[in-house]
């Protein structure tokens, strides 16, 4: 996935468009580029790299009123800089960036090729440029141009364009995020609301199939046949402050701390007299559900994986399916289904296709996001907020604590509508802990021993994370941490799976962190003992007084709490060792490599 941004208006834009770009730069960092029109010829100027890259590789600031800009996160040729965006047709005129991927794009371009265009990358971006100028040929009109290139797109798309001549940005999308921001002074389309929230806070989120069309002075948005379309303005809450890093060294340890407000905000009016009170979705939203599947991906299916535990012990069938794997992997689907989808961003491709699969299969659907206007919040027939305010670090982690603790307050709502199912007995006493939910993490942030413990195990071979029932989701989101920032070798098990083959990879060089939640542990520590026999250091995350804190040579401690709060106290314990352990190693913590925020390609 990658980041797109369009500026046009009174002043230049160049500054605009490479800060935007530094705030969308969680969705790809492998190139940089923008293009600006100044009535002299449309200005290229690309690199590989991150956007500091790109701004160090500037001899001057570009001069113009318009322009365009990209990150990028690679999925067609290796991150150079003749694969850099803007992609240019063989005179320079057009410029285009894009984001999401052309299917078809290998026998355009051969057609392409056979009329003359001259290629210079290996994306399959470039074609869209050369289509442009070729339709602006025939029809003389860039407007015109741009909805027929589009039409003979296959794939995903969200682009902007420019020409060159033409105080005009051109944009289009179908399948991946495009956002128009409304300024007095200036118009903006990017990718995510980030790039110009410090502009402005007013919206319109596009749908697939919009084209637009901005000037300095107007915009006009119509569909693939030119009619005229109305959309409705939106105004983001988000404070263009929670954009910025603040006082810490990375926004994912600002993220981290960042835990007890966010979690306040999702608790926030959902806890009413010892009972659940879910403004978007009313007592009896779900009384026609038989079953419940979750489709997520990342850190997102272990969250679902959180939410699917506690769905099962009230009653209700319930599957967890990897969104990449749908098609092949999902049971049975029909109106009784319920399928929820979880994803932060709201856009990650391989979530949208399974949910469209199963509704296709007449499933009802339920997104569960933390994006207002997301396209999964948009296309499903209800959507719940997780509230847990812009994340930019690539690594997810106050996402994670907001999806589990509004899973859990879902799993209420359904225990209550669903016919078959029993909601639990010590709900009462579930939710009053939740409130103390924050104040705990607060304590866990303020009391934990991750840094030396990060230190002291630095040098190992491998890592391993185990837990059983709500911890088992917990170990696997510990482990996919630690890989995701510190590039080590680490994975995560049902604890009682160990004995089943990981053991031959435990020696005393592989230290294993046991997590317990106070439910269903009891074989934890036994199977911690089992690793210990073969020389593992074990590092207990428990509340004080668990049996697992006898065996253990080192112990994080989480504060006694309700055994489905507890797995994410234990949570907290572990982003903070990988936090910590990639700082050791001097990783690019917001930015590991490979990775981007939410992959909107499939
Ligand atoms: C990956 C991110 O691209 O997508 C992960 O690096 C994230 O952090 C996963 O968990 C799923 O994203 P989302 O937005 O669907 O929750």
């Amino acid at each position: 996935m990658c980041g797109i941004i369009a500026r046009i208006g009174h002043g230049d834009a160049a500054e605009t468009l490479l800060s935007g770009l530094e705030n969308l730069e969680y969705r790809g960092y492998d190139s940089a580029g923008i293009a600006v029109q100044n009535g002299s010829g449309v200005k290229v100027h690309k690199c590989s790299g991150e956007v500091d890259d790109l701004k160090s590789s500037l001899e001057s600031q570009p001069h113009g009123n318009m322009g365009i800009g990209h990150t990028r996160w690679s999925t067609h040729g290796p991150p150079t800089d003749a694969n850099a965006h803007p992609h240019t047709d063989t005179a320079g005129d057009v410029a285009v960036v894009h984001n999401g991927v052309i299917d078809n794009y290998d026998e355009l371009r051969a057609e392409l090729q056979a009329k003359g265009h001259e290629f210079e990358s290996d994306t399959d971006t470039e074609v869209i440029p050369h289509l442009i100028d070729e339709y602006r040929t025939e029809t003389g009109d860039s407007e015109e141009a741009v909805r027929r290139a589009v039409e003979t797109l296959e794939g995903s798309y969200a682009i902007a364009a420019i020409v060159d001549g033409e105080e005009a940005v051109y944009a289009a999308r179908k399948g991946s995020p495009l956002v128009l921001g409304l300024d007095d002074e200036e118009w903006f389309l990017a990718s995510d609301v980030p790039a110009f929230l410090d502009h402005t806070d007013e919206v319109i989120y596009l749908e697939d199939g919009d084209i637009v069309v901005l000037d300095p002075d107007s915009y006009r948005i119509t569909d693939l046949e030119g009619t005229p379309l109305d959309r409705s303005t939106d105004t983001v809450d988000w404070d263009p402050e929670d954009a910025g890093k603040g006082e810490y060294d990375h926004y994912m340890l600002k993220e981290i701390n960042n835990q007890p407000t966010s979690l306040s905000n999702t608790i926030e009016g959902r806890i009413d007299d010892g009972d659940v009170a879910l403004e978007e979705l009313p007592a009896g939203t779900f009384e026609d559900v038989e079953t419940v599947q979750f489709v997520a991906c990342g850190t997102s299916y272990h969250a679902a994986m959180y939410g699917a535990n506690l769905l099962r012990s009230a009653g209700i069938s319930t599957e967890v399916v990897r969104a990449s794997e749908y098609t092949s992997m999902s049971g049975p689907v029909d109106e009784g289904t319920l399928v929820v989808a979880v994803t932060q961003s709201g856009e990650t491709a391989d979530t949208l296709e399974a949910v469209r699969e199963a509704t296709a299969r007449g499933a009802r659907s339920l997104a569960v996001t933390n994006v207002v206007g997301s396209t999964a919040a948009r296309e499903a027939d209800d959507a719940i907020y997780i509230r847990a305010g812009p994340e930019v670090g690539v690594a997810a982690t106050k996402t994670f604590s907001s999806q589990a603790v509004t899973l859990a307050l879902l799993t209420q709502r359904l225990a209550a509508d669903v016919p078959t199912a029993t909601p639990a007995e010590d709900r009462e006493t579930m939710l009053e802990e939740l409130k103390e939910l924050p104040e705990h993490v607060e304590r866990v942030l303020e009391t934990t021993d991750a840094e030396s413990l990060a230190r002291d195990t630095v040098d190992s071979k491998s890592y391993f994370f185990i837990g059983n029932g709500l911890g088992h989701s917990v170990a696997l989101e510990g482990a996919l941490k630690f890989k995701e920032i510190t590039y080590e070798h680490a994975e995560g098990f049902a604890a009682g799976e160990l004995k089943h083959g990981p053991l031959a990879l435990v020696t005393d060089e592989t230290p294993v962190f046991a997590v317990a939640t106070g439910s269903g542990d009891g074989k934890t520590k036994t199977n911690a003992i089992e690793a210990q026999t073969r020389g593992a250091p074990i590092v207990a995350v428990s509340p004080d007084d668990h049996p697992l804190t006898d065996v253990a040579e080192v112990h994080l401690s989480i504060p006694d709490t309700h055994p489905v709060w507890a797995g994410l106290l234990a949570n907290v314990q572990l982003q903070l060792v990988s936090y910590h352990a990639a700082d050791l190693l001097e990783r690019p913590i917001d930015k590991p490599r490979n990775l981007a925020k939410s992959v909107t390609v499939e």
